[in-house]
């Protein structure tokens, strides 16, 4: 019997933890401790609830207006006793965040395994996003089990030195949550309100973009809002207090569009499944338009996803205001470059990631 333990604490890394979550658990050879640090609380239990899921251990760590330091020594203070008490045989974490980066440190410190869920994905640039990248180079330092979503993803990692062996190219676990969320019928109130208007969905919070990057952003969407009478646009708001008011500021008067809380999974695939188009700054929504075929403008100035770009679907805009008002006027217009980004093209997978890393883990660890 194999213990393994998950460890994740934001909504991304809970969605796409728990359809691994699910597999271990279906294995009768493997017990499976689950541990949320909590670093969201309604974000991340709004996605177990979805899932099913009742973890072993919650930290709750998360403070309003949290910082790094505040995320980063809590979830140090609080998950040593569990991993001494449980000393799993390996521990599981999932991308590029705060929860992802402290429980790998954790983890070296005890000299338990750590294996890389979505590992090797880069943009080179340590302070963008911030600190995401400093996260995933961290995490692939001690990593004894990297698996990469891509052929691209192992090359990355291969360029760091990196050991071959270690190295697993499984496609993302993104797609195997994607396969059970969306659905043809799918109705909501908010689709209602929308009617035949040419619906936009955005999201945006990365922490390197609040502040004056996000009033462009939204400044430039508010420009475009303004001139087409026929889009209306949804906005699912991150539950960061300082996006808020902002997102009041530029927004709040409009009656073309809805700030709306977070919407759980299934609800919010669906609404990118009905979309006409999609402007976020997530790292995530950007492996799962491709799938649906829904172009995207990225409102960044990098990307560790550059495989939804060579498939056509999402465009890098930065985050100056002409550039992202221009842009998305050219898809309201341009029905060729619209019909150009349309393409559903899948390079993050089968939709088989979650079995392939258990079989791979149970075959390594025996
Ligand atoms: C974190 C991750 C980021 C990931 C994002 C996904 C880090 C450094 N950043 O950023 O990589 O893309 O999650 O959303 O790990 N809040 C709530 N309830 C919630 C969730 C958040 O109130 O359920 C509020 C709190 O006031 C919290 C703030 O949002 O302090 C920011 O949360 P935090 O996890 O620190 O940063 P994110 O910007 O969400
Ligand atoms: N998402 C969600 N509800 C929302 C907005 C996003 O369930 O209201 C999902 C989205 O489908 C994707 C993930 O949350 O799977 C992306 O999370 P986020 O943008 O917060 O983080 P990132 O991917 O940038 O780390």
């Amino acid at each position: 019997m194999k213990k393994i333990m998950t460890v994740f604490g934001t909504r991304p890394e809970a969605i796409k933890m728990s359809p691994l979550v699910k597999e271990l658990e279906s294995r009768d050879n493997i017990e499976t401790i689950v541990c949320v640090t909590g670093q969201h609380k309604e974000m991340l239990h709004q996605v177990l609830s979805v899932f099913d899921i009742a973890p072993d251990y919650d930290l709750e760590i998360m403070k309003h207006n949290q910082d790094l330091f505040d995320v980063t020594m809590a979830i140090l203070d609080r998950i040593k006793p569990i991993l001494v008490a449980e000393q799993p045989d390996v521990v599981l974490v999932h991308g590029d965040t705060s929860t992802t980066f402290a429980t790998a440190l954790a983890c070296f410190y005890l000299r338990i395994p750590v294996g890389h869920v979505e590992a090797g994905l880069r943009t080179h640039n340590i302070y963008s996003p911030y600190p995401e990248e400093f996260n995933r180079q961290a995490v692939g330092l001690v990593s004894a089990f990297n698996f990469a979503p891509t052929e691209q993803a192992k090359a990355n990692l291969l360029k760091e030195g990196k050991d071959e062996a270690s190295i697993f190219v499984t496609g993302n676990t993104a797609i195997d949550a994607l396969a059970t969320t969306v659905n043809g019928d799918y109705r909501h109130e908010v689709l209602d309100w929308v009617d035949d208007a040419r619906l936009i969905t955005i999201t945006a919070h990365r922490r390197e973009n609040l502040g004056e990057p996000m009033r462009h952003m939204f400044k430039a969407i508010r420009r475009v809002v303004d001139e087409y009478p026929d889009i209306k646009v949804v906005y699912p708001i991150h539950m960061n207090p300082k996006i808020r008011e902002l997102a009041d500021e530029f927004f709040g008067d409009s009656d073309q569009m809805k700030i709306i809380p977070p919407l759980e999974v299934v609800e919010f695939h669906n609404l990118l499944a009905n979309s006409y188009l999609i402007l976020t700054d997530s790292g995530g929504i950007q492996e799962e338009a491709p799938s649906l075929g829904k172009p995207v403008l990225v409102m960044r100035d990098t990307t560790e996803r550059p495989e939804g770009i060579a498939a056509g679907t999402l465009k890098l805009v930065g985050t100056e205001e002409t550039t992202i008002y221009e842009n998305f006027k050219l898809l309201l217009d341009d029905d060729a470059t619209y019909q150009t980004m349309s393409v559903a093209a899948n390079p993050y997978g089968d939709g088989t990631a979650s079995r392939q890393i258990v079989d791979i883990l149970l075959e390594k660890l025996s």
